[in-house]
């Protein structure tokens, strides 16, 4: 991999910006987050629905998801969401995909406290199993939960707080299903994410892509890939993190290396750059890229060995 220039930053520390300079910053370096549609009810069972994208799940066992109500950077007051929280520990956390989100963006404006969003917005409130609040009807995925806790991070315009939830209840809606219980197609789930400024992404098509675990074997690390594939100026960081998650035992023999040499596309490559021409190197490693993108590994590291 080529050396990266070095880059310059701009670094700076809590007490140097104001919260409105740090939102734009933050909201747009950690991202894409994904978004809770969180459904909850006041003490007198009013309906509330908004979204949160300072969220995530943290646990499986017990399923827990936290998410964050930020105090508003105007005036310092709480969202509704908190307080309603506050007054009825129960929320049900929506997932949302890209046939709702105008409905969703809609769904965060400020109405007044007792405005129902599910009506402002156009969605469809279903009862819950085991919660007050409602869920989104058309939401591929919701969590009934209780709230087992409340953080208060600090206080003022652009506090947090980390609403701790427990799911006791999960739907999934059958399509997004994979077959055998192996989890959710994520063709079919159609996330969205949100990023900095009005920026939202959409986990589909030729933006969803797999990366083959570290975990399933112990790859031979990047640190003992041959010198002369470390420092190739050909091969990008990816091409490498590929070539170094194939571990040491799994590498061609080199009986399977000069056997390779049959392959035409290998043979015409050997032939138009025979051994000792400045090209064969290049061509070679050219080769395994291609390999790479293709997600064959092991052929990368044949035609990496050829040189
Ligand atoms: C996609 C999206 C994500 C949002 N994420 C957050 C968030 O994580 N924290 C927050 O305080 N506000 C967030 N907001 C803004 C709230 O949804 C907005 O302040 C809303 O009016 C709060 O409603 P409530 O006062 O009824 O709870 C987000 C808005 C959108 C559109």
């Amino acid at each position: 991999m080529t050396p990266l220039a070095p880059a310059t930053f701009h670094s700076v520390s809590p007490a140097d910006l104001t919260p409105a300079q740090w939102m734009p910053l933050l909201g747009g370096a950690v991202a894409p987050r994904p978004i809770a549609f969180a459904s909850t009810v006041d003490a007198d069972g009013r309906v509330n629905l908004s979204p949160y994208s300072f969220f995530n799940v943290f646990s499986y066992t017990p399923p827990m998801l936290v998410f964050s109500p930020v105090n508003r950077l105007r005036d310092g007051s709480e969202k509704h969401t908190l307080l309603n929280v506050r007054a009825v520990p129960e929320v049900v956390i929506n997932i949302c995909d890209y046939a709702m989100v105008q409905q969703l963006s809609l769904a965060s404006a400020e109405y007044p406290a007792g405005v129902n969003e599910f009506a402002k917005a156009g969605f469809t409130e279903l009862a819950s199993d085991q919660v007050r609040p409602p869920r989104v009807a058309e939401a591929p995925a919701a969590f009934e939960c209780v709230v087992e806790q409340i953080v208060e991070l600090s206080q003022g315009p652009g506090a947090g707080h980390l609403v701790v939830c427990r799911a006791v209840r999960a739907h999934f809606r059958q399509d997004i299903l994979l077959p055998g219980a192996a989890g959710i197609d994520p063709y079919k789930l159609d996330a969205v994410a949100r990023l900095g400024g009005d920026w939202y992404s959409r986990a589909s098509g030729a933006s969803l892509f797999e990366v083959v675990r570290p975990n399933r074997r112990l790859g031979m690390g990047h640190d003992q890939l041959p010198a002369r594939i470390r420092t190739s100026n050909i091969l990008t960081g990816n091409d490498l993190g590929q070539l170094a998650n194939v571990e040491h035992e799994a590498l061609p023999t080199p009986a399977q290396v000069e056997e390779f040499k049959t392959e035409p596309m290998v043979a015409y490559l050997l032939n138009k750059y025979p051994a000792g021409a400045p090209d064969q190197q290049q061509q070679l490693t050219l080769l395994a890229q291609q390999f790479l993108a293709e997600g064959r590994v092991v052929e990368a590291w044949k035609a990496l060995l050829l040189g």
